[in-house]
């Protein structure tokens, strides 16, 4: 029988999340919620996907509304299998205690922290461990990242420290009220928490980084060093990563020069939502002195983490225990492909 999957929070991620559920053939989605009846809902509403409200005192606020509703959020669990927790970062922790009550799994989102799961999860890491938990947070659109290139490089060298650098977005683009305008914003926290959040997947990387935020919308940006216990070249760092899985090397040729470019290649290809699920890493920029790698990476925020949510899910339920043919089966399912 295949799991029947909920999706809490039918937002940036929960949207991306349920397309990607109703694309499996090993899995189903049952439904989606939203907290008040807007064009989201109406959208889920013409997908055909079951919408529920996620707060069952706002049953009413959707009766009244164009936006059809099947339930409440007590009635979408109760006929599935394991919710993914898309929620506003923090209400997941708050949502916990509903989901042990019901006696479902859950996935939650890095906006939640890693104590919520007591269980943080990447597919390259750590896919083997997944497999039959209750719960599980997949890391943030950043740690997602970060994990899936250091990984890698990780396994096959040693690794004497990280430092990066995050240039974050200001919002997502439908996130008309964030900022900055016209200003960076340096996190005074340093180092920032995204390193500490890599740990909480790769525990034996040392790893300290820096984050600032600019008026951009559509992608983050990576500035990373790494430092190793011998001197190496580029081409041992390249062959690795044109390895790994979701991650996609720039050719120099192709003249993308900027995130903005990047974004730009994925309407090109029709990709849903110009969403870039993979890591593209400008190889012109990969770089040594002496011991020291150079990188540039970019990070679509919006969807690089969907087809780690759909891995999750599959370990979770046992459906696959090997994590090199669950990403074979989750990307050729959502038709993730090298985009170029
Ligand atoms: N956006 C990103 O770049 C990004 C990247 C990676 C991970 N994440 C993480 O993913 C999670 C979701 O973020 P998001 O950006 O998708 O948020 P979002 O766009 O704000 O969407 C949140 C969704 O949750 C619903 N919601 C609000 N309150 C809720 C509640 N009490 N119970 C259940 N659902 C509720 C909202 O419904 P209404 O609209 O009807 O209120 C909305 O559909 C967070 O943990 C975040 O940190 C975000």
């Amino acid at each position: 029988m295949k799991p029947k999957v909920a999706v809490n929070g039918y937002g940036t991620i929960g949207k991306r999340v349920a397309d990607a559920v109703q694309m499996q053939d090993d899995i189903e989605l049952t439904g989606v919620t939203k907290t008040h009846p807007d064009y989201e809902g109406k959208i889920a509403n013409e997908n055909s996907y079951g919408l529920y409200s996620a707060i069952p005192e706002k049953v009413s606020d959707f009766k009244e509304s164009e936006v059809e509703i099947q339930g409440d959020i007590h009635d979408l669990l109760g006929k599935s299998d394991i919710v993914v927790d898309c929620s506003p970062g923090g209400i997941g922790a708050k949502n916990k205690e509903l989901y042990e009550k019901k006696d479902i799994k859950a996935i939650f989102q890095g906006g939640e922290d890693h104590e919520v799961a007591g269980f943080s999860f990447n597919t390259l890491v750590n896919y083997e461990e997944a497999i039959d938990r209750d719960f599980l947070r997949v890391v943030s659109c950043n740690t997602t990242a970060l994990c899936r290139t250091l990984s890698g490089i990780h396994k096959n060298f040693e690794i004497e420290k990280v430092r990066a650098t995050m240039i974050r977005r200001g919002g997502d683009p439908n996130q008309d009220s964030r900022g900055p305008l016209n200003a960076i914003i340096p996190k005074l926290e340093v180092p920032s928490h995204h390193g500490h959040d890599v740990q909480t997947v790769i525990p034996s990387i040392e790893i300290e980084t820096l984050a600032v935020k600019v008026p951009t919308t559509i992608m983050h940006l990576h500035a990373i060093n790494i430092e190793f216990d011998k001197n190496l070249n580029e081409e041992e760092i390249i062959s690795i990563l044109e390895e790994t899985p979701r991650v996609s090397l720039i050719d120099e040729g192709l003249e993308i020069d900027s995130t903005s470019q990047l974004i730009e290649v994925a309407r090109d290809k029709g990709r849903k939502r110009n969403d870039l699920m993979e890591i593209p890493i400008w190889k012109e920029a990969i770089g040594f002195e002496e011991n020291e790698l150079s990188f540039f990476q970019a990070v679509h925020q919006e969807s690089d983490v969907v087809p780690e949510n759909i891995d999750a899910i599959r370990a979770m339920f046992d459906l696959e225990r090997d994590y090199e043919r669950a990403i074979e089966k989750t990307n050729k399912n959502i038709k993730l492909k090298k985009i170029l």
